[in-house]
C-alpha cells in the first residue's frame, strides 16, 4: 500500500487559492496520497483570527513538519510581523534553497542555466536588530554567528553531494565586512576541507552579480549570507523567466516549508489567469524532500512537456496575447501525467 503523508497547506491570499488548487489537483492526479491540513496565514488570517500567523497554523506545521505555502498579502503599516520571517525564525529554517533552471519555451537571454542559490535564512539584517541613536542616526546590526555560518556551509556541500553537483562557490563582501563576512568566508574554507570531491571557490558579491548576467553557466551551487542571497536569488529567477516560474524551499533540521517566491499578485486575483508554475515547482522540491522522487519526476516531465508544446501557457509567459487560463494549463499538465502513470 502506498504511503500517506500529512502536510500543512497554506493557500494564502490573492492568487494563492487559485494556484494552490491547481497544484493540489496536479499532485493528486499522480495517485500520491496526501492528507492536506488547510491552514491560514496572511490577510485572510487577520479577517478570521485577528492575526497574520495564527497559533493553529504554527501547531499544524509543528505536527506535520512539512508545509506547502502559497503567497500571502503583507499588510502595510499595521504593525503585523512578517509571516515569512516569523516562520523561518520559529522553525529555524536556516537554509533557503532556490534552484534556477531554464524551462523549455520560456524566452530568456540565457540558455542551459542550472544553478542553485543556498541562502542563509535566519541571520544578517533579518535578525531585526536596529536601534535609533538619535533622530538622524540609526544603527542596523548585521548578525553573523559561527554556528550559523557553519551549518549553512555544511548544508551547501551536503546539498551538492546529494544532488550530484560539482562545485560550491561562496559569495561575500569580506574585503569590506572584514569581521562578519570575513567569518562567513573563513568558515566556508574550514568546512570545505571535509568535502574533497566538491570544488570550493570564492567570489565577491559585486563581481558575482556581474558574472551572473554575463555568463551564468559558470556557476553550480552558490552559498551566501541572508541579504545577498535574498537579492541574488531574485536576479537568478530573472535569468530563467522571472519570479512566476521560480521555486524555493526553506529547510531546517526538523521541518521544511516550500513556497513560490512571487507575491499574491492582487492585480490578477480571481481572473483565473495566474500561473501556478512557481508553486508547482516548489511542490516538486517538496516531493523530492519527502523522497517521492518518482512522483516529482513525473510532474516535472509533464510540466516541461506542457511548456514545450506551448499551447496552454498562461499570459505572463513570453507576454502571450490571450493565453490559457490557470485551469486549462493545469488540466493539460494532468493530461500529460495521466499519459505517463
Ligand atoms: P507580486 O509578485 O505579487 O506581483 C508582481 C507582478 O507579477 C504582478 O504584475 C503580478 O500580476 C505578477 N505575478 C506574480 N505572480 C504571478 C503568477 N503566479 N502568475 C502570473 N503573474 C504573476 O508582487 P507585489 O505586487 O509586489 O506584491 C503583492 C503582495 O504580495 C504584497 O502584499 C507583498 O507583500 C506580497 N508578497 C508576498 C510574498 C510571499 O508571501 N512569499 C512574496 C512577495 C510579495
Amino acid at each position: 500500500m502506498s504511503k500517506q503523508y500529512n502536510i500543512t497547506l497554506i493557500d494564502g491570499d490573492g492568487i494563492g487559492p487559485e494556484i494552490t488548487k491547481s497544484v493540489v489537483d496536479i499532485i493528486e492526479s499522480t495517485g500520491l496520497k496526501i492528507d492536506w491540513d488547510s491552514c491560514f496565514a496572511g490577510a485572510r488570517a487577520i479577517e478570521k483570527f485577528g492575526e497574520v500567523l495564527p497559533d493553529e497554523t504554527i501547531k499544524s506545521i509543528e505536527k506535520n513538519k512539512i508545509a506547502l505555502k502559497a503567497p500571502i498579502t503583507t499588510p502595510i503599516g499595521k504593525g503585523f510581523k512578517s509571516v515569512n520571517v516569523e516562520l523561518r525564525r520559529h522553525f529555524d529554517l536556516y537554509a533557503n534553497v532556490r534552484p534556477s533552471k531554464n524551462i523549455p519555451n520560456v524566452i530568456t537571454p540565457f540558455k542551459n542555466v542550472d544553478l542553485v542559490i543556498i541562502r542563509e535564512n535566519t541571520e544578517d539584517i533579518y535578525a531585526g536588530l536596529e536601534e535609533k541613536i538619535d533622530d538622524n542616526t540609526i544603527h542596523g546590526i548585521k548578525l553573523i554567528t559561527k554556528q550559523g555560518c557553519k551549518r549553512i556551509c555544511k548544508f551547501a556541500f551536503n546539498y551538492a553531494i546529494k544532488n550530484n553537483r560539482k562545485k560550491v562557490t561562496v559569495a561575500t563582501k569580506a574585503n569590506i565586512s572584514k569581521l562578519a563576512d570575513g567569518m562567513f568566508l573563513d568558515t566556508f574554507r574550514e568546512v570545505s576541507v571535509n568535502y574533497n570531491k566538491i570544488e570550493a571557490s570564492e567570489i565577491l558579491i559585486d563581481n558575482l552579480c556581474m558574472q551572473l548576467v554575463a555568463n551564468p553557466n559558470q556557476f553550480d551551487c552558490l552559498v551566501m549570507p541572508n541579504l545577498y542571497g535574498d537579492i541574488v536569488s531574485d536576479l537568478c529567477a530573472g535569468l530563467v523567466g522571472g519570479l512566476g516560474v521560480a521555486q524555493s524551499a526553506n529547510i531546517g533540521d526538523s521541518c521544511a516549508i516550500f513556497e513560490a517566491v512571487h507575491g499574491s499578485a492582487p492585480d490578477i486575483a480571481n481572473k483565473g489567469i495566474a500561473n501556478p508554475t512557481g508553486l508547482l515547482r516548489s511542490a516538486i522540491l517538496m516531493l523530492n524532500y519527502i523522497k517521492e522522487q518518482n512522483c516529482a519526476k513525473i510532474i516535472e516531465t509533464a510540466l516541461f512537456e506542457t511548456y514545450k508544446e506551448g499551447k496552454f501557457l498562461t499570459p505572463d509567459i513570453n507576454n502571450i496575447k490571450g493565453g490559457a487560463t490557470t485551469k486549462e494549463f493545469s488540466d493539460n499538465v494532468i493530461k500529460k501525467i495521466k499519459a505517463i502513470v
